[in-house]
């Protein structure tokens, strides 16, 4: 049945059975230049998450899509399939599931948690098998109680790299491109590491194009999700009192810092084939980079955003080896104390590990070839086993003319830092040199002007899986990475990859619970600069 509703609108009565239940519902088409845009989709919606059964599913995709059904945000006959080697029944993956909401989530709301436990299920069998497949794809169905090519199905790679192209020729050859609705969605996101190097990373960008449209395909970088990290732009863009001064005139450096205070506990297996630079820099510090550094968009539209962050990380100079080894140091962290307990060194977190040359710090060097950022050196470091667990990226002023305050031999000034504060303590502080009030010289001492997301809104912040699963569900890219800037950052990286492949390449240590090798500190002092204060 179709009613008109004005000239923008088609309005279609349909029919669904679920369950043996008839569902009735209203379906609303924009008709635009004679092509149709849907506004309301179906209620149908599947969530399908391969590596069911892993961590970050109990960690952070359920949680965050509890949170999204507390909120009121998924439809009434919303599902989510978990897909894994391990057999087990539905009821089997619901009671691991609720340990784990309990585990990892605050305040649940036991009504809603039930509720959407009833729409949870679970398959098991290989990634690559096409038996496997065909039962989820049926499961689809009878959940739904549609037809499969119905439901609009997001599709959350979460497995081991080794398994993304099984899966992604699975579900190719049971959807035909060709046969696609427009009206339904078909969505796939994949979690890093999104490839191993440019080569692995342009063949897995080549497979998911021979099965999914580029608007279809969701590369997720979880730092995109971080209210903190969206900030910068607003920060640098809405603020009309920064933009001005940032650029190489008044910018004498930037730094960005990801420390973490974890080791690498049971992931060993996988973190050390990746190591610190694939792990936090290729992805997140490059990405945090982008937003820091990128000319303003012509618009918020998702393509608009990407082009600047394409442009900028193309002009992010790419080292020959020899210039990676001189503008890098690696290192991987021994025993030490870490917040008054002591932990082991990385090689003896496991057995498989212990002649490993895997770095689990790094800080690189790195040159913005382009007419603003032109001699402002960007220093980005991370660390396992750090101090402490902050994010912080911090842009510093280039000092003032001596002639008056810093002129003597007893009086240095502090250059002006602007601080964000990504995590903890999310916030954003400006430094600024200011008269110690009293006495007759003039004393002058550094202090701080601060933004405290706490004290300015007090609310908690959505966690950064919440907010990226729902702009996938509502097919909004703008905070997931491009095919152009997955390949992109490889190509920055890469000239890293080869210098510490040499037998030569130097790895040092640094004691568990300290801001790293000595050899980073002594990279910076060789440039008469220095860390500030995290
Ligand atoms: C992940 C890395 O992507 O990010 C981990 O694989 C790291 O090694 C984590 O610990 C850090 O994320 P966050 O949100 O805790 O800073």
């Amino acid at each position: 049945m179709e009613g008109a509703r004005g000239s923008l609108f088609r309005t279609r009565l349909k029919c669904d059975v679920r369950n043996g239940v008839a569902l009735f519902y209203f379906e609303a088409i924009l008709i635009q230049n004679h092509s149709h845009t849907k506004l309301f989709m179906p209620n149908h919606t599947s969530v399908v998450i391969f590596g069911g059964s892993g961590d970050l599913t109990k960690r952070k995709l359920i949680p965050a899509l509890y949170s999204l059904a507390a909120r009121g945000m998924t439809d009434k006959t919303f599902s989510i399939i978990g897909f894994a080697r391990t057999k087990k029944s539905d009821d089997a993956f619901r009671n691991d599931l609720t340990k784990a909401i309990h585990e990892f989530k605050k305040d649940v709301n036991d009504a809603v948690w039930q509720s959407l436990l009833k729409n949870i299920h679970y398959v098991s069998g290989g990634y690559g098998d096409a038996a496997a497949h065909q039962a989820l794809h049926q499961k689809i169905a009878e959940i739904n109680g549609v037809a499969a090519e119905e439901v609009n199905t997001l599709y959350y790679l979460s497995t081991p790299p080794e398994e993304f192209q099984n899966i992604i020729e699975q579900l190719g050859a049971i959807y035909n491109r060709a046969n696609r609705r427009e009206d339904v969605y078909r969505r796939i996101i994949i979690e890093k590491p999104f490839g191993y190097d440019l080569a692995s990373a342009v063949h897995l960008n080549d497979i998911l194009a021979t099965y999914f449209r580029e608007r279809d395909i969701f590369r997720i970088d979880h730092y995109l999700g971080k209210e903190t990290v969206q900030n910068v732009l607003v920060f640098r863009f809405a603020n009309a009192i920064f933009e001005p001064l940032w650029n190489s005139r008044f910018i004498d450096n930037i730094q960005i810092t990801v420390a973490e205070d974890i080791g690498v506990g049971s992931r060993a297996a996988y973190y050390d084939k990746s190591g610190a630079l694939r792990d936090m820099i290729e992805n997140h510090i490059l990405q945090v980079l982008s937003y820091v550094t990128m000319e303003a968009p012509i618009a918020l539209t998702a393509d608009a955003v990407r082009d600047e962050k394409v442009k900028l990380l193309r002009s992010v100079k790419i080292y020959t080896p020899e210039q990676a080894n001189g503008n890098s140091v690696r290192a991987q962290y021994s025993g030490g104390v870490v917040d008054g307990e002591n932990v082991k060194g990385y090689r003896e977190e496991d057995e498989s590990v212990k002649d490993s040359q895997t770095e689990t710090y790094v800080l690189l060097k790195l040159e913005i070839d382009n007419w603003r950022w032109f001699g402002v050196p960007v220093y980005v470091r991370t660390g396992k086993r750090m101090t402490k667990r902050a994010t912080e990226i911090s842009v510093a002023f280039k000092a003032s003319p001596s002639v008056l305050f810093n002129a003597g031999a007893d009086q240095t000034l502090e250059e002006n830092v602007i601080a964000i504060r990504v995590q903890p303590n999310e916030g954003i502080s400006l430094l600024i040199d200011a008269k110690v009030p009293g006495g007759t010289a003039t004393e002058i001492k550094s202090v701080q002007m601060d933004y405290r997301y706490k004290e300015n809104f007090q609310r908690d912040t959505p966690e950064a899986y919440e907010r990226l699963l729902h702009d996938a569900m509502t097919g909004d890219p703008a905070l997931f990475i491009r095919r152009d800037e997955s390949e992109t950052a490889w190509h920055i990286v890469e000239p890293f990859l080869t210098a510490w492949q040499q037998p030569e390449a130097p790895l040092y240590t640094y004691p568990a619970g300290t801001w790293g090798p000595n050899e980073a500190d002594e990279l910076i002092h060789r440039d008469n600069r220095h860390w500030h204060r995290v």
